[in-house]
This record gives C-alpha cells, structure tokens and sequence, in this order.
C-alpha cells in the first residue's frame, strides 16, 4: 500500500515506504473553507508518524485572508497568496477569484491514461497506485480533479490536474500548472540549461529572492531550459543528501518557477506555459503530468529513479527493453552531397566494421540540395537515388544492415509542392509576413485535415517495410503564431493545441509501426524530454559531437534521462562545430558513454581508424545491454573539474564499467583516484587485462586513473574499464 488515507483527519499520505512520503491534508482556510496543504514532503515516514505533524500553524494563517506562507497544495489566484499560483481563472463578467471546496476522494489501484497526454504508465494495477481529489468552485461550477499516482517499487510520484466545466459559461484558465512543490527556505536550485549544440549544462545556485523561472515560449521544450528543475540542499553532491526533483512530461512550451518570498516560503509550480485556455460549458482539459522524484541518496539517487521510470515506464514498445543497433548516420559525412553509390559505399564499411543499422540523413527528398526546399514532399530525389528509397533499402537489406530514414514531417518549406498547394496548412499570422527560420514554416497541427495528411504522408514509405528506423526532426521554433481555422486563434492556446497535434499524430504512427524504432531530434537535443520518450525511446542528444562538449552534455542529460535514451555518435575531426581534433579512442569512449553510433563517411578513413572503430563497435556489442539497461551514476563532474568520470552497473553489481576522462591535462599533479560506487564491497573484481581489484578499496580508496602509455601527457585522455566480479567473498 502506499497511498494512506486518514479520513478522520482529512489526511492522505503518499509514500513508497523508503525514500519519500508526501502528507497532503484539509485544514481550515478562509470562510470557513477547508484548504489543501503540503504538510510534509521529504524522507519517509512511518503512517503512524504522519498524525503526529502539526498542521495548526497554517490553519491560523489561513484565517487571515492574506496567506503568503501555507504550503498550498493547489494554490489559486484572488484569495491573498501573493506568490506564483497553479490556477488562475477568469469568468465571463471577469472576476478571476474562483473557491474549490473538497468535494470528495477516491484511492485505486494502477493508473489512469491522461487523454491525449504522453504519461508514465502501470503494466499492472499492482504497480502504482492512485489518489483523485475532487474540487469544486460552486459559483462557477468548475471541478479540478488533482490526480497523484505513487509508483510504490520506482521510488517516484506523478501529479496532474484535470478541469471540467460543470457550469454554463466559457471560463478562460489563465494558468493551469501540472504541480506544485513547497519547501522550507534553505534550499538551491539546479537546473539544465543551454542552447543549440551545447544543451543540458548544469547549473546549481542559492534559491534567489523572488520568482526564478525556467521556461519556454517556442512550442517545443526547447535548447535552453530542459522542463526540469531540483531542490537541494546545500550540502547534496551527487552521492549524499536531500534532492527534489521534477520532470514534465510535455514536449512544448512550459513554465517552471521557484519563488521565495519575503517570509521564506519556498514554492515551484510547475506546469504548460499559461495558455488562456478557453473552457467552454461541459469541456475537460487535462494538463501534462509532471513526475516528482525525492531522493536522501544525492542527485544520483534522484537520477536512478528517473532512469528507471522513464525506461521502462514511459518509453513504450517492442525496442524499451532491446539492445539499441550500433549504427552509421551518413549527416556529417556527406550532408546534402551524397548518391546512391556513395551511400553504399558508407555502408559496406559499416558492415565490415559490424554496424548493424545504416541511416540516410536530410536531403534524400523533393529537390532539396540543401536546407532551402522540398519539406513537405516526402518522394524521393531520383537523382540522388535512382532506385528510391525502397531499391536502396533493399541493398542495404542485402548486406544484412537495417535501413533508417530522417524525415522532418512537422515542417514545410516555402519552396515545396505541399506549400504551393495548401499555402495555409502553415502557423501563420493574418495579413503579416511569415518568418522564415532555416528557410521554413511549422505546419499546423492543430487543424485535423493537416494531422491526417502527416499521418498519410509518414505511413505511405513507412508501410513499404523497408524502414527499420525513423530519425523525426523538427528544425524550428514558433514564430507567428495563428492558424487559417479562426475557431480557436488565440495566439497562446495553438502552443497547447500544436503539441496535442502532433502528440495524436505521433501515436497514431508509432502504434501503426510498432516495429519502428523511433528517435526524436531537434536541431540536435531542442526537444529531449520526457514527453518525447513515451512515443520514441531515444534522442539526438545534441548536433555537437565534439567528444569534450559531449561529456558536459551527456552528463547533464543524465541528471534526468536514461543511458538508453541519449544517442551519442563518434564522428570526425575536426570536428564540424567546435573544430577540436581529438583521438579516436577519446571520440568512442565518451560515445560508449550513450547510445553509440557513428556518423562519417566511414569510407575516406584511414586503415587504423576503421580497424579501431571495428574494435569499439564489437565492445559497444559486448557491453551495451549493461550500459542501457544497467545503472548509472555519475562520478566526477565534467563542469567542476578538468576530469569526467562516471559508471555503470548491474543489478547485483557482479559487472560493471567504469569510465574517466581527461579533458585537459594538469601537470606534476598527484595521481588520480576515483571512488567508485555502487559496488560489491565483499567482492573481488577483475578487468578485461586481468587485474584485481577490492570492492571495498574500489568504493573507498578509489581506482587508481592510469591513462595509457602517452596518454597522461596529454589532453583528452580517457579509460574505459569493464570489470566482473570473480571471487564473491574476499
Ligand atoms: C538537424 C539535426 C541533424 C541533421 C540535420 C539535417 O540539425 O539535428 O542531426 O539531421 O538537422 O538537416
């Protein structure tokens, strides 16, 4: 059991019995009216235990009409709480002071789908169980329902909010927030932020007074602030301490804020960017489902418990528990000037070298030579491929790789048959010039007739069988925003609407294609998040595959997202962005590190180069299923020291793999040790060269970090070391 309810007391606890409980009670608010705070969120407490916390400190506040301390649950604009709410509301005659009395409770097994919604999910009832409060605003009649859903054996919670219009008049919600979490002043903030090709950086600060918010306007979850946000104390490093985090489960434009007001109450809400939603007399909205994650084991801990959940209860489908195919993306290695010839050549080194998936990037479509046209006319160049798509599919099969595809449906160019055609299907403001970015418009998904023509459009190459992978692009962010279906032009509400769109369209193809497997990508890593995962199990991390930048971005990745999720590619020097040179070795360790794939023209590399990546790729086979599957911990932070370090292990610890890096040498410096964690401290554990190493002194005394010969003069260096347990007791 892990949802407790004390009906006498009007107290309902959440707990997965170990690392969390979250107390949730009815106290005496304004008029008389019972208010739902947060009366404890932190390490878990025994159900006995949680009768015992004082609840009349925020009742008395509350009596005070001016409340700026309670640690409001669901706090609502208009009733003296000054700081940022979860619900604003705005009626027909424009008073915005709605009222929610407790209407009822009801606590089940499983867990409800979010219509529409991507979701973390139950595969049996036993595995999670739900609380809904219902609440009611009686003049209005607008009902919230407050959902909370504890995945008692993955260590986490889930909330959302789901409004009904009972009543009979259109209700606009001004802001609607997935959740909100309260703590004592005190805490930091840390946060992934960032921009193209360097996404995900960490950063970690004091909680400011006032609002600091995180968010985005694009109409994606965007390259500069991943929709997550953590609480800590100041004294959390990755291996000890108290962490709260929150995650969304939503691919657009978001708002998270942690504000800390005068009398230091600290609060985050969190939630859809506020979207004046129009609320029409019998209407339901549900909003995006945020996961709450409370760890007293450091910001590692908080990590194995997101990576858990996502990998095996959000991400869906026949590739969640797969091994991932190593493969060789062609982008890099040729960009727009490829044929049909060239390609095959790639391919055949791929196979030499044991690639296992072959894929075509950007350019095999319509006219397009470049980023100036054709998306939107998904038939093939036969220039470029005189045997389409399918023949060269088929020689791809012939050599006994997998076949996949770039597409990036979401998008038109303004030089494509599909824009002469429907020049409106486009988001476009009326009468005003379309901005162009990348030379192209986002197609409006919020109208039915456009979805459907994606949907026919992906599925007519798809249905063929040839296509074992679809890599979905999206290259741009919102600009005008407006729609030629004038029902529901409100600029703010088409961000919702958009990603509902595309969310439908994108279920619709991957239960069509069950097979497929599926990455998403966004100008590198622009919409890597959790709603993205529930349709397509991995990302394109970033278009920065300088393997020095990597390691600051894949770690960060990592504070929230599964190994198996974060594809990483060993591409070459110098480097396309950064150009950085650095050793083959380097590149595909830090790309071990990820989901690993190439991404070249693996047919102008030198001898040496093909005979290491023909190395690497038969040790990515060796070691992926523990890499994606096991668990992860960082070690050594990239962005604090000139050293990287982070493992993997499996379950029982009877393997792991520990990697470090070097990105700038320090010279006449005392040898590095690097503590390992999550190891067996009774057992004795050897490496792929036969050395022998204590559990014990590995956790406590460290690894020695020896690079290999030459390697510690210089810069970027790296280790990468498997270990298996040999002798279980010492
Ligand atoms: C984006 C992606 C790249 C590549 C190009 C093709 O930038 O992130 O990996 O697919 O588009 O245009």
């Amino acid at each position: 059991m892990s949802i407790f309810v004390h009906e006498k007391e009007k107290l309902f606890h959440l707990t997965d019995g170990h690392q969390f409980s979250r107390v949730l009670k009815f106290v005496p608010g304004v008029h008389k009216r019972e208010q739902l705070i947060e009366l404890y969120y932190g390490r878990a407490l025994p159900d006995d235990a949680t009768l015992h916390l004082d609840s009349s400190l925020f009742a008395l506040a509350s009596f005070d009409g001016i409340n700026q301390t309670s640690p409001f649950v669901y706090p609502v604009s208009g009733h003296g709480d000054f700081r940022p709410v979860a619900c604003a509301v705005t009626e027909e005659n424009g008073t915005q002071s709605p009222c929610f009395n407790f209407v009822g409770y009801k606590v089940a097994q499983g867990k409800p789908t979010l219509q529409g919604l991507p979701a973390t999910y139950a595969e049996t009832n036993e595995e999670a169980t739900t609380l809904w409060i219902y609440l009611k605003d009686e003049i209005t009649s607008l009902e919230v329902t407050l959902l909370f859903t504890v995945f008692e054996k993955l260590h986490a919670h889930t909330s959302t909010a789901i409004y009904h219009n009972a009543g009979k008049q259109t209700l606009r919600l001004d802001k609607s927030a997935s959740c909100v979490v309260n703590a004592p002043q005190g805490k930091e903030i840390m946060h992934l932020h960032g921009g193209w090709a360097r996404e995900r950086q960490v950063e970690r600060f004091t909680a400011p007074r006032g609002t600091f918010s995180i968010s985005s306007n694009r109409g994606a979850s965007g390259h500069d602030h991943n929709p997550f946000v953590a609480l800590l104390d100041p004294t959390t490093t990755e291996f000890q301490g108290e962490v709260m985090g929150v995650s969304l489960v939503w691919s657009g434009s978001h708002l998270m804020e942690v504000d800390l007001n005068a009398f230091g109450s600290l609060r985050v809400v969190a939630g859809i960017f506020p979207c004046a939603w129009q609320l029409k007399a019998g209407e339901t909205f549900t909003l995006p489902e945020a996961v709450l994650v409370y760890s007293h084991e450091g910001l590692n801990g908080m990590s194995h418990i997101f990576h858990k959940l996502y990998r095996t209860r959000l991400c869906r489908g026949v590739w969640r528990d797969k091994e991932r195919p190593v493969l060789i993306n062609n982008w890099e290695g040729t960009y727009f000037n490829f044929n049909e010839e060239k390609l095959l050549n790639i391919a055949k080194v791929g196979k030499d070298m044991g690639l296992e998936l072959f894929v075509l990037d950007d350019g095999w479509f319509g006219k397009r030579n470049d980023d100036h046209s054709s998306l939107g006319d998904w038939e093939e160049n036969l220039e470029k491929l005189p045997n389409g798509i399918a023949g060269l599919a088929d020689k791809i099969h012939d050599i006994d790789m997998k076949f996949g595809l770039w597409y990036e449906p979401e998008m038109i160019s303004p030089d494509s048959n599909l824009y002469r055609a429907h020049p409106d299907w486009c988001l476009h403001a009326e009468n005003r010039e379309r901005t162009q970015a990348r030379q192209q418009l986002i197609l409006d998904l919020t109208r039915g007739d456009v979805q459907q023509y994606l949907i026919d459009s992906v599925s007519t190459l798809l249905s063929t069988g040839k296509i074992d992978y679809v890599k979905w692009d999206m290259n741009r962010n919102f600009g005008e925003v407006g729609s030629a279906q004038t029902s529901y032009t409100h600029v703010a509400q088409l961000h919702v609407r958009y990603m509902l769109g595309l969310y439908h369209v994108l279920e619709t193809i991957v239960t069509r294609f069950p097979n497929i497997l599926f990455e998403s990508c966004s100008g590198g890593g622009g919409r890597f998040d959790a709603g993205m995962l529930y349709y397509m199990p991995q990302t394109w991390t970033s278009d920065d595959s300088d393997a020095v930048e990597r390691l600051r971005i894949q770690y960060g990745t990592s504070m929230v997202y599964p190994i198996a999720s974060i594809s990483a590619h060993v591409s070459d020097v110098p480097n396309h962005i950064t150009g950085r040179s650095v050793s083959m070795k380097f590149r595909g360790d830090v790309a071990l590190g990820g989901n690993m794939g190439y991404e070249m023209d693996l047919s102008l590399q030198t001898p040496e180069d093909v005979a290491e990546m023909r190395a690497q790729t038969q040790r990515v086979k060796k070691l992926r299923k523990l890499m994606q599957q096991g668990t992860f911990s960082r070690l050594v932070s990239p962005f604090e020291t000139r050293n990287c370090a982070w493992q993997v292990s499996n379950e029982d610890l009877s393997e792991l793999i520990f990697f470090v890096f070097q990105q700038t040498v320090t010279p006449a410096m005392y040898p590095i040790f690097v503590q390992l964690q999550d190891v067996d401290e009774k057992a004795m554990y050897q490496d792929e060269e036969g050395n022998v190493y204590a559990g014990a002194v590995l956790k406590h005394k460290g690894m020695r970090v020896l690079f290999e010969q030459g390697q510690g003069t210089k810069d970027c260096a790296s280790k990468v070391c498997y270990l298996k347990k040999y002798d279980s007791v010492l």
